[in-house]
């Protein structure tokens, strides 16, 4: 039975990634931080909870003895590390917090990999927010795009990744990065902005909320599906050579796209609802992002969700989950 260690596990990637490895009849092992409020922080690995090959301990990117102690004794064939301070406004707000964790804190599940494990296959989540206001001529971001961050979250991310290549050279670890872009689902914190405006459509609808505030609507992403870019993690650690690789859909959508989406699925109007709150723009914004994948889908990976079902999915989760608040 091969051994799976996760950082960031109780998180949206985390609990899928958790989901998909049991699946596979992998032992799975993560650290989840030590919370005031444990039931709301574990919520996402309900449905694994009582699953006997799944093993949760507390631990923290910033608390090196941790993670030592967990490689050495649990010595795992592969190891993600997708813990993160992973809001991009917020990173304005706690930049020497997201660096320590997003940057700091990979040099210190490598260490760890390096001294108890350098065998083990390791996965970084690096992130499309890497090459911030680079595009290339034909519309799209790929492996081979300069990286110039916009935010501390993006610096900090192409630390992470500069130094999985440079401990894959210097160690001949088996290091890779996934590049990936955005990607939701009915796990996505509330507080992105995909999650944000479903529940706050879904809640207008039921007739629970008013307006909705948003920050800049001209914003571009490629949306994703969690489910489907956790495949393209596991995928990458089976790989013989460690290397990069974009995951993406290769369509993008503007925020205001999306909120139109959403709206008109609930036969309404975003244009009646939503206003702008100056609190919610960024010192530095990202404005475009559209991924080409074709490296990752020579693999044989690809996606299994469009943007509109998986929106679809969000949409009828909250709609479940608020039409049960209402009946009870
Ligand atoms: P997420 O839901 O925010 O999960 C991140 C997890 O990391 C959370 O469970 C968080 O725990 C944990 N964490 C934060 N700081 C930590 C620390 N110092 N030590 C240990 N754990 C810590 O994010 P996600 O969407 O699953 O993303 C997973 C990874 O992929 C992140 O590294 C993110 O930056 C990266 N990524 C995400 C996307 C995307 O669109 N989703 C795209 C590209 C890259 P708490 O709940 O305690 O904070
Ligand atoms: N969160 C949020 N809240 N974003 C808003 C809002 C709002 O009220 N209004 C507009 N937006 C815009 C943001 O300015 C941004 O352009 C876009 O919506 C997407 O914002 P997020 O959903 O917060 O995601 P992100 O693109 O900043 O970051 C996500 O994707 C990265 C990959 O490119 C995160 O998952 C990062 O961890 C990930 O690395």
């Amino acid at each position: 039975m091969k051994k799976a260690f996760i950082t960031g596990i109780g998180g949206q990637d985390g609990s899928y990634l958790a989901e998909y490895l049991l699946d596979l009849g992998y032992e799975v092992y993560g650290i989840i931080r030590r919370n005031s409020t444990p039931e709301h922080q574990q919520s996402r690995l309900d449905p694994i909870r009582n699953n006997k090959n799944l093993h949760v301990s507390y631990g923290d990117l910033n608390d090196t003895s941790g993670i030592e102690r967990i490689l050495r004794e649990v010595k795992p064939d592969e190891v993600y590390n997708l813990a993160a301070q992973s809001h991009v406004r917020i990173s304005y707000e706690i930049p020497q917090f997201t660096v320590q964790t997003n940057s700091v804190g990979v040099v210190n599940v490598l260490e760890a990999l390096r001294n108890n494990c350098p065998n083990a296959k390791f996965y970084q989540a690096s992130s499309s927010e890497m090459f911030g206001s680079s595009v290339d001529e034909d519309g799209f971001q790929r492996e081979s795009t300069k990286m110039t961050p916009v935010s501390p979250y993006g610096c900090a991310k192409v630390f992470g990744y500069n130094i999985v290549r440079n401990y894959r050279n210097a160690y001949k670890i088996h290091a890779s990065n996934g590049i990936l872009f955005n990607h939701e689902s009915p796990r996505r914190g509330s507080n992105f902005v995909t999650n944000k405006v479903v529940k706050a459509a879904v809640k207008i609808k039921l007739g629970l909320q008013d307006k909705l505030e948003l920050g800049n609507m001209d914003a571009y992403r490629d949306w994703g599906h969690s489910k489907d870019y956790v495949k393209a993690m596991h995928l990458i650690n089976q790989q013989p050579k460690p290397d990069d690789w974009v995951v993406s859909t290769g369509v993008t959508h503007s925020v205001r796209e999306m909120c139109d989406y959403v709206f008109s699925q609930l036969d309404l109007n975003y244009k009646d609802y939503v206003i702008q709150n100056k609190k919610f723009l960024r010192p530095e914004e990202l404005p475009y992002l559209k991924g080409d994948s074709t490296k990752i889908r020579k693999l044989g990976w690809e996606c299994e969700y469009t943007f509109e079902s998986m929106m679809d999915e969000m949409i009828e989760h909250w709609i479940h989950i608020f039409k049960n608040t209402i009946n009870k």
